[in-house]
């Protein structure tokens, strides 16, 4: 098997050699932070060896409990926001086929997803949507007390509750929550509900490689154990301390760390395929949760091109000189489709027959690329063999662990997320939440 591979030529116009080099003390010692546990957060480092401490009895657990949710369900609700469901949602749809709601005899069940919003017509929509189907819950709440998804269990255990009795919807329902504490853990004890826990050392953006992951991924038909495989190889990888250069993990955090101190301040993360658009948003929770603290880190955003090529492509190309692009380069596709040749050519495109769509796709990759770097945009390139499990464990565990270094450089904790209590404490006060009246009254002075 190989292994996925960092390209970095495309920042030389932008970094000295110099710029890179200076940084293999810090990175080395960011490395030993996190082996020997002395960095911030190092009561949350238990993601660092997950591959490897993952038992088999827990892995066969989670295939028997997605092989019984598949025997009583088509469609299988995931109910979670963050952490919670950012990992599943990005591993499945990289792996499904594009249409796989409309496909007939898929492997595996089909995964929907709820409480990731407080939205009216997204839920009312998706009980009228149940309402025709056999459906089971995953409802996953690292603290077992957020707001999003304690809302839509609510809504979807009264329907479940009602279609099947109680009885019948306990079957149906598997918790994922923290191993003693929380709302969710107590309830699920008092209902008597399957359940999974997610281990205290692991927080929610870096638990998918955990049953908050691996449950749907299973369900949704996909090989975990290659997913597991993969990031195991990763994790070796990244081990390596002799020179950063030998380490793809390190390059990153510190090719994108010194783009930083020199302006770049908006990193996006760019995809030509449109089955990576959710590992996307996986990877913007990461890093902007895990570095945005103290007034710094880099702001992550995110493209799929060429779509975005005709929207944001003007603003890259020649806006304000403050990004930098990371392209998720793709070796092989898993079909291939050629162009047809056309008798008219009326559009002038016999030049591209017989030529396979990956090829052009690739071609516009690379012509982008030089029209960016060009245009002032330094570009970084994480080279990916083919989409398939075992390079996406690869790269779960090559950015889980890059973020973790990426955040000892700048000085933060990358294990807290202190920032988003802040919404939630207003949002109480403003619904009539007990305990919050004085903020109520405050922030009524200010609507
Ligand atoms: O990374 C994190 O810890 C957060 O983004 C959480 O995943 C998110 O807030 C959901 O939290 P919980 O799983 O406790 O409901």
């Amino acid at each position: 098997m190989e292994s996925i591979k960092i390209n970095i030529t495309k920042t030389s116009d932008f970094l000295l050699q110099s710029d890179i080099n200076k940084y293999q003390t810090a990175i080395t010692n960011s490395h030993e932070a996190l082996a020997q546990k002395t960095g911030a957060g190092n009561d949350f480092l238990g993601w660092l060896n997950l591959p490897e401490d993952l038992s088999p009895e827990l892995i066969q657990d989670i295939k028997l409990t997605a092989n019984d949710l598949k025997a009583r369900a088509e469609v299988i609700v995931v109910i979670g926001i963050g952490g919670s469901y950012l990992g599943s949602k990005a591993v499945i749809d990289a792996l499904s086929h594009h249409f796989s709601h409309l496909k007939k005899g898929g492997q595996g069940s089909l995964i929907l997803y709820a409480g990731q919003n407080i939205c009216a017509d997204y839920h009312a929509d998706l009980l009228e949507i149940l309402d025709e189907r056999e459906f089971a819950l995953i409802v996953i709440s690292k603290s077992g007390t957020t707001t999003e998804p304690a809302i839509a269990f609510r809504l979807l255990k009264q329907n479940l509750e009602e279609r099947y009795g109680k009885e019948g919807a306990r079957d149906r329902i598997v918790a994922i929550t923290d191993p003693v504490g929380g709302a969710l853990r107590k309830m699920a004890i008092n209902e008597g509900y399957k359940t999974f826990s997610i281990p205290s050392d692991v927080g929610g953006r870096y638990s998918v490689l955990t049953p908050v992951g691996l449950l749907p991924i299973a369900l949704a038909g996909f090989d975990i154990e290659q997913l597991i495989a993969g990031a195991k190889a990763m994790k070796k990888i990244s081990e390596r301390t002799t020179s950063l250069y030998d380490n793809p993990v390190s390059i990153y955090a510190a090719v994108r760390n010194a783009l930083y101190k020199r302006g770049r301040n908006i990193e996006i993360l760019v995809s030509y395929h449109p089955r990576l658009q959710y590992f996307a948003e996986w990877w913007k929770q990461l890093y902007g949760e895990s570095e945005g603290k103290n007034k710094q880190g880099i702001f992550p955003a995110s493209v799929g091109f060429t779509c975005d090529l005709h929207s944001m492509g003007q603003w890259i190309q020649d806006g304000e000189r403050t990004i930098f692009e990371t392209v998720l380069t793709v070796g092989k596709t898993k079909k291939q489709i050629e162009i047809p040749s056309d008798k008219n050519n009326l559009d002038k495109m016999n030049y591209l027959a017989g030529r396979n769509l990956q090829e052009v796709n690739q071609m516009a990759e690379k012509g982008t690329l030089l029209a960016h770097v060009e245009g002032g945009v330094p570009n970084l390139s994480i080279e990916i063999p083919e989409i398939n499990e075992y390079y996406l464990g690869q790269l779960i565990y090559f950015f889980e662990k890059a973020c973790a270094i990426s955040g000892y450089l700048l000085g933060v904790n990358p294990f807290d997320q202190p920032g988003v209590e802040a919404y939630k404490n207003n949002m109480f006060a403003l619904l009539g939440k007990e305990g919050y009246e004085e903020l109520a009254e405050y922030l009524k002075a200010k609507l």
